[in-house]
């Protein structure tokens, strides 16, 4: 008895999936298929996958190639799954080329060229516009944003906002974007969304004249210096119709996810306090962390 394990995501099942599960099957008897849960996806980047787990295993299921279905839910189960299951061939597409070599020592690894022209990808593009993005401000976290997004199908960073012309040209250069503006206005009539990564003490102001203009808004924190002018967006966003996020990044990490499901399953028993420390030591005291003209502070920079 010959065992073949495959993985993938298998969103949106196409006839690239179908392809490869049939090739798969026929390199032994048995076919073993790894289907990625939504957590796992979230952490190595894939955030816009369509199906639940159970509808993608289940149009597994339905494709009759599969012998059994199991969830790959964490980095590195690959080798626990093949011991398991005794597999003797870990198959999966030519886009993933080289990368399982390391299985090697513990099964057959093989590459099936993936059938061209399609994949999850382009069929979620299909189905949702693409959502154009501006970052307004260029300051560090701005760079790291424009890296991150590249893992986010269907947002495309296409301008940058900043009041210094020679600087916001500079960063639009480097980071191959196509447009970049000194007045906001302008450069909010470019875009669908916005990143606002400006200095603190501007944020709300920024915020407010993106959503009067229609914009989504997505604002670092903190959101706004005050409570009123936090509700004041809010308002403004539902009257608009469009989203108003604090980039609070930290709530949508799977281990903190996992952290405050756990904790609300009651398993530690009910909890009486929560004890957090958050510090940041920055050495240059001139640093905008410490002026409170800039909304420094531990206040406002941290809290
Ligand atoms: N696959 C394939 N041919 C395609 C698409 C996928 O052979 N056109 C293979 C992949 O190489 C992998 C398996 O199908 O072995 C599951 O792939 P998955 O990542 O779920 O599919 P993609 O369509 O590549 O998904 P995405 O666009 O989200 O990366």
């Amino acid at each position: 008895m010959k065992t073949v394990i495959t993985y993938g995501t298998f969103d949106l099942l196409h006839t690239g999936h179908m392809n490869l599960l049939r090739r798969a099957r026929k390199l032994g008897d048995r076919l073993i298929v790894g289907v990625t849960t939504d957590s796992y996806d979230q952490s190595r980047g894939k955030l816009n996958v369509m199906e639940s787990l159970e509808e993608r295993m289940e149009n597994v299921r339905k494709t009759g190639l599969a012998d059994l279905i199991i969830k790959e839910e964490l980095e590195g189960q690959k080798i626990h799954d093949i011991r398991k299951y005794g597999a003797d061939v870990f198959v999966i597409g030519s886009d993933w080329s080289g990368k399982f070599d390391y299985l090697r020592e513990y099964c057959e690894v093989v590459y099936l060229e993936r059938t061209k022209g399609v994949s999850s990808t382009d069929l979620r593009s299909a189905r949702n516009p693409i959502v154009y993005m501006g970052i307004a401000g260029h300051g560090r976290i701005a760079g790291r944003f424009l890296r991150e997004s590249k893992y986010v199908s269907n947002i495309e960073i296409t301008a940058v906002f900043g009041r210094n012309k020679e600087r916001v040209r500079r960063f639009a250069e480097s980071h191959a974007l196509l447009e970049y503006d000194t007045e906001y206005e302008q450069f909010l009539d470019r875009v669908h969304a916005v990143y606002i990564a400006v200095p603190h003490h501007l944020h709300y102001e920024m915020a407010r004249r993106a959503l009067l203009r229609g914009k989504h808004v997505l604002c670092e924190k903190p959101l706004a210096l005050a409570r009123d002018e936090a509700e004041e967006l809010f308002r403004i966003a539902a009257e608009k119709g469009v989203v108003l996020l604090e980039a609070l990044k930290t709530a949508f990490c799977p281990a903190f996810q996992q952290l405050t499901s756990l904790a609300g399953s009651g398993v530690i028993g009910s909890i009486k306090a929560v004890d957090a420390t958050f510090t940041k030591l920055i050495e240059d005291e001139t640093a905008r962390e410490y002026d409170p003209m800039q909304a420094g502070g531990a206040w406002t920079e941290l809290g």
